[in-house]
Parts: C-alpha cells; structure tokens; sequence
C-alpha cells in the first residue's frame, strides 16, 4: 500500500512540484493551501507523513501541528516543516512541538525523498515496537486469565517466564526466539482456562477420569492458539511442556530430543518453580535442594543439558532477582491440581 503524504504549502508552484517528485516515488499525495485547509484534510483521511510550510496565512504551520498532534492518537505522526525560516527559534519551537525536522528551502528532488523515506522509516519502527507492547499487554492479559482461575499459582506465571528467558539466553537463542519465548511461557498453561473450576481447584486426589481430562490443558490451549495467527508460534511451548525426556510424558509421549526445545526448557523452568515456592502438600525447597532434584531428574524427567546450564546460570547470580519474587507464605490457598 502506499505511503499519504500530506502537503501543506502556500507557494502553488512549490506545493505542485513537491508533489510531482513524491508522486514518481511512489507516495500517494494530498495537497493543502494554508493550515486550516491542511487540518481538514488531516481529518479526513489521516496521513503517514505530513510536510509543511511555517508561514502561511489563517494558520501557520507550528499552529496546524500543535493541533494535530491533540487530535492525534497512537504513535506520533512524522512530520516535516519546509521553510526559507530556519532560525534557532524556529527550529526550538518546532521540536518542542514534536515535528521531526527541518528541511530549508531551497532544496532538491533527492534530499525531498530522502528526508521523507527516512521519516517514514524511523516511524516504522517506532510503530512496530508500538505493536509488539499492545500484543504483550494482551497476552498477558491472558496470562492473568488462567492465573485467575488456578488458585494456588500466583506469581508463578512470570517467574517462569524469567527462569525460561535466561536460560534461554544462556542458549544464545538469537531475538526472535526470545520474543517468541516471552508470550510462549506466559501462554503455556491457557488451556487451563477450558477445565472446570471444580477440578482445577480439587483439595483431594483427582481420579483417573479427572487426570485425563486435566491432562488435555496442553491440547486445548494449543487448539486455542492455532485460532490467532501471531500468537501460533507459541504451540510448542502450550503442547510439549509436560512432555518428559524418558517418553512417559503427554500429550505425545515423545523422547529425548524429539520433544520440541520449547517444552524441554519450559519444563526444567515450571519444575523449578513448583520445587522453591509453597505448593499443596510441601514447604519450598532451598534453591540448591530444587536444583539435586533436577539433577536426579535429569536425564528421566528433564533434558540434562538444559539441567546443567541451568544450574550454570543459577550459581553465576542470574537467578537471584527471580528467586526474590517468591513470597516467604504460600501465594494462595493450596489447591491438589498440580498437573
Ligand atoms: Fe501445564
């Protein structure tokens, strides 16, 4: 799709030659005479990039952007004054305003698309980001949703979510891998949200019906997952995540490195979690106990690599700010529904 440019500029054959030279790049362009012209095509289609005159008369430029920039939401629109006026004060007042620079008349085709393209760009990415902290937000937001319903795990969510990431980094897993990582382990327990309260916060043993069905929190929230496009990279993490290394996990019963990397280091961090923090029928263990019993694990319950770098990471001090999260008493009232 094209880029809007909005144009706002007095000098009829300037504002005409302007948009002659976006219009070959490649931009689509709207033209305005004076600023008060220039706010009313604002307001009909909002554009991605508006340049604009200083002096012009029933509204100058500073007067246009201040006002555009009340009525505009998200993430600041890139704007680019034109003006023979460059002097100090004019270019303070400018950025006080927000515009994003200054480009002196006069001035060539190439500088004008230059300036523009790397406007453009800069709000990109700016707007990405943008994008990438609403996504976060929601998932999170589901996070908080399972965590509502499970009644004994509290901070649990996120402490795991720390544990995953470092040693995730400890892997050098490259950006991407840990973007995708950062929801992953918020998600892994969503397909908590399809079991009945009353199972999901029974005090006694659960029967063998009730495991089957508790045990199918891994398949429903991969269903649920593969439904949002951007949040389908998190499957593995939802489905693998009580997969065990000697095969006797589920949903899948897969072995050794046959289980997708996500759920192996989801299910050293959650293990971690669970061994240091109150559970139903036991006090937390010391860091160093929760440590001997994945080492014991390793190798039948976990992937002893991953035991192992994580017992790296932990007595290089990495751990430390995470293990302050946990409270001294239990978070909840304790519940039997560890699965
Ligand atoms: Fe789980």
């Amino acid at each position: 799709m094209k880029s809007r440019i909005l144009i706002v500029e007095d000098d009829s054959s300037l504002v005409e030659g302007m948009a002659l030279i976006l219009e070959d790049a490649g931009y689509q362009v709207t033209i305005a005479h004076n600023g008060k012209e220039g706010l009313e095509r604002f307001r009909g289609q909002t554009p991605d990039l508006v340049i604009s005159d200083v002096m012009m008369d029933e509204m100058d430029g500073f007067h246009m952007l201040d006002q555009m920039r009340k009525e505009q939401a998200g993430s600041p629109l890139p704007f680019l004054f034109v003006s023979a006026r460059s002097s100090r004060a004019d270019m303070d007042t400018a950025r006080r305003l927000g515009a994003d620079d200054f480009l002196p008349k006069p001035f060539g085709a190439q500088e004008l698309i230059n300036a523009v393209r790397a406007r453009l760009d800069r709000w990109r990415v700016v707007h990405l980001a943008g994008t990438r902290e609403a996504h976060l937000q929601t998932v999170i937001l589901l996070a908080k949703a399972v965590e509502a319903r499970d009644l004994y795990t509290g901070r649990h969510v996120e402490r795991v979510r720390r544990y995953a990431l470092a040693l995730a980094r400890a892997l050098d897993w490259d950006d991407e891998a840990l973007a995708v990582l950062d929801f992953g382990s918020l998600l892994h327990d969503l397909g908590k949200l399809s079991i009945p309260d009353a199972l999901l916060n029974k005090t006694g043993p659960l029967t063998e019906d009730e495991w089957l069905l508790m045990r199918k929190h891994t398949e429903n929230g991969a269903h649920m997952l593969d439904q949002v496009e951007h949040l389908r990279p998190a499957i593995p993490y939802v489905l693998a995540h009580h997969e065990r290394w000697d095969g006797t996990g589920y949903p899948r019963g897969l072995t050794g490195t046959e289980i997708p990397i996500e759920g192996r280091l989801m299910a050293v961090a959650d293990a971690f979690d669970a061994l240091t923090t109150w559970r139903p029928y036991s006090t937390p263990h010391t860091p160093e106990e929760a440590l001997l019993k994945l080492r014991d694990g390793a190798g039948s319950q976990w992937d002893p690599f991953l035991v192992e770098t994580f017992r790296a990471i932990f007595e290089r001090g990495e751990l430390t700010p995470i293990l302050d999260m946990i409270d001294d008493a239990p978070e909840r009232t304790p519940a039997a529904s560890e699965s």
